[in-house]
Formats: C-alpha cells, sequence, structure tokens
C-alpha cells in the first residue's frame, strides 16, 4: 500500500416565508455570501431534505465508522448522514458558533446518545491528529472558501489510508430557464459576480477532482446530478422553482448592500420565477457536481 504523506499544515398563499429583505449578511466565515440569520438556518434545513434524494443516491457510508463533515452549518446533511448511516459516529465543524449552536440545539438527541460531536473550527486548521476518520463529508462548503485545496489537503491530512471522502459542490455556470428571463440572469450574476468577489467560488464543482488531486487524493470519480424539469413534471418543476427562488433570495440582502442589484432587480426576479412556476412550457436545469475519492 503506498504510504500516506503528512503534509506540513499546509403555492403563493402557502409558501413559506421568505428571507428577510434588509438584514445584511454577517458572520465569521470570510466570503459567506449567506449570512446567519434564523430564516437562513432554517432555510438550510429545508434544502438538506428537499434535495436529500439527489445527494444521497450515491453516498454509501456503510463500511465507515468515523466521519467528519467540515462546514456542517446548523446540522441539516450530519441529521440525515445520522439517520442513513445508524453506525457511524460523526465530528461536524463549522467556523461559525452560530451555526453550531443551533446544530447542537437541533442535534441534542443525537449529541446525547454519543454518536456525534459538534465544534467550532476552521477547516484550514482541523483539531484532530492524523488518521483520525475512515471518511469525510462536505457539502455546499467548498464554494465558501478562499483556499479549497489547503482544506481538502488538511481534510486528508486527519484521514485514514483508504477512507472516503464525499464532496458536493455548486456548478453555477449550468443554470438555465425558458422562457427568458432577464431579471432573474441579471441578479445571478450580480449573485455569482458576488461570491467570487467574495472570494467564494460559484464554479467549484467542476473543478472538484483537480482540487482533490492536488490536494493527494486517489480513485477520484465525479458524478453530474442534473435537475431538468420541463413538460413531463410540471408540479416538481414548480417544486423546484419556489426552492430556487429561497436559494436566490437568501443572497439579496448583502448582494443589495454590496450594491450590486438593487430591491427592484430582486422583486423582478422574484417575479419572473413566480411566473415561470406556472409557465406550461417551462424549462428549468440546474446541474451540481458530487465527487469521491480515496485518501492515501
Ligand atoms: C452553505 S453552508 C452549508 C452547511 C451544510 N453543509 C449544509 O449543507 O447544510 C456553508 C457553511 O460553511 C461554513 N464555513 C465557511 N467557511 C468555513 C471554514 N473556513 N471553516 C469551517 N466552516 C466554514 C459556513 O459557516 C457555513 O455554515
Amino acid at each position: 500500500m503506498a504510504m500516506k504523506k503528512k503534509p506540513a499544515h499546509a403555492a403563493p398563499a402557502a409558501r413559506p416565508p421568505r428571507p428577510s429583505k434588509t438584514k445584511p449578511a454577517t458572520g465569521v466565515a470570510p466570503g459567506y455570501l449567506h449570512g446567519y440569520s434564523s430564516d437562513e438556518q432554517d432555510r438550510l434545513y429545508k434544502q438538506a431534505r428537499f434535495l436529500e434524494k439527489s445527494v444521497y443516491e450515491h453516498i454509501d457510508f456503510s463500511q465507515q465508522h468515523q466521519v467528519l463533515e467540515v462546514g456542517c452549518g446548523v446540522g441539516a446533511q450530519t441529521e440525515i448522514l445520522l439517520e442513513r448511516f445508524p453506525q457511524l459516529f460523526i465530528h461536524g465543524l463549522d467556523a461559525s458558533e452560530a451555526q453550531v449552536k443551533r446544530a447542537r440545539n437541533h442535534l441534542a438527541s443525537h449529541l446525547s446518545s454519543n454518536r456525534l460531536k459538534l465544534d467550532v473550527a476552521d477547516a484550514l486548521h482541523l483539531p484532530f491528529e492524523e488518521d483520525a476518520f475512515d471518511g469525510a463529508f462536505v457539502c455546499w462548503f467548498l464554494e465558501h472558501v478562499q483556499e479549497p485545496i489547503e482544506i481538502l489537503r488538511e481534510i486528508r491530512r486527519v484521514m485514514k489510508p483508504s477512507g472516503t471522502i464525499y464532496c458536493n459542490e455548486v456548478l453555477n455556470s449550468s443554470f438555465y430557464v425558458h422562457p427568458y428571463s432577464p431579471a432573474t440572469l441579471q441578479y445571478w450574476f450580480a449573485f455569482n459576480d458576488h461570491q467570487w468577489n467574495l472570494k467564494g467560488d460559484p464554479f467549484v464543482g467542476a473543478k472538484l477532482a483537480n482540487y482533490l488531486m492536488a490536494a493527494g487524493f486517489q480513485n477520484i470519480t465525479t458524478k453530474n446530478l442534473i435537475h431538468h424539469y420541463d413538460n413531463r413534471a410540471p408540479k416538481q418543476r414548480a417544486q423546484f422553482i419556489e426552492y430556487w427562488i429561497n436559494l436566490l433570495l437568501s443572497g439579496a440582502a448583502g448582494l443589495i448592500e454590496a450594491g450590486k442589484v438593487t430591491q427592484e432587480i430582486v422583486d423582478e426576479m422574484e417575479q419572473e420565477l413566480e411566473r415561470l412556476k406556472d409557465d406550461p412550457d417551462a424549462v428549468f436545469f440546474y446541474s451540481w457536481i458530487q465527487a469521491k475519492a480515496q485518501a492515501f
């Protein structure tokens, strides 16, 4: 077996409430455009359940025992992992105290059952010895960091040889809607541009294999997970567009504050997408990337 190299640290009436339009995005993780409001924390739980089928269809931690989840946020994915893989012990980390506090409340029963630990930590400096985990999981996380390769290298440092990592990340250039929706596209460009300027990466999904290789992982595979809704599935199409509106609005306060969009553009974008939900010819397309790799 190859020796593991140890790096030197390197329906409108029934619609759920929308995020506040005025609260500024705040937080400890630089580049985190969604912010840490309780609305946003709630959205993460809904998002995880809404996307659960596609995120977890190909994830298999049935042979793992100690999994590290980095950027665990409010524990929305942690909860699903604990449910799906009853043998797992999970150590979840997030840079934000507010997220970890919410996760601790939400997952109190799991914490007391000794299957879970949650801590505040920066992913660049993981508070673990080498070979501590046989699995690792990140979801919608690397898009928010400045140094993805260094973080992946640090995750590899604390993984056992042959440990499995799954990375689930966005590829925002894949977004397409029909009919043509100019305010939505303007908003989307501003959303991604803002994230890029905050030193995040809204296109990181396409680069995952390169980054995993650079960080020293092997046996890397990637899957394109596609959400393509048209007249074949109008109900799902409407549900996904509703989810998407909430995702877009999660960045609205920060975008307005940064002068990237006006409230008018936000309102027009929302109206366009509301119309799309009921348009009998609408098309919605979005793809993200799931990478799997092994530590060596
Ligand atoms: C979009 S949330 C995703 C949370 C969770 N993975 C999920 O899918 O619900 C991204 C999280 O990454 C955290 N984060 C950003 N930079 C970080 C860093 N350098 N170290 C640890 N966590 C970080 C943020 O605080 C935020 O909670």
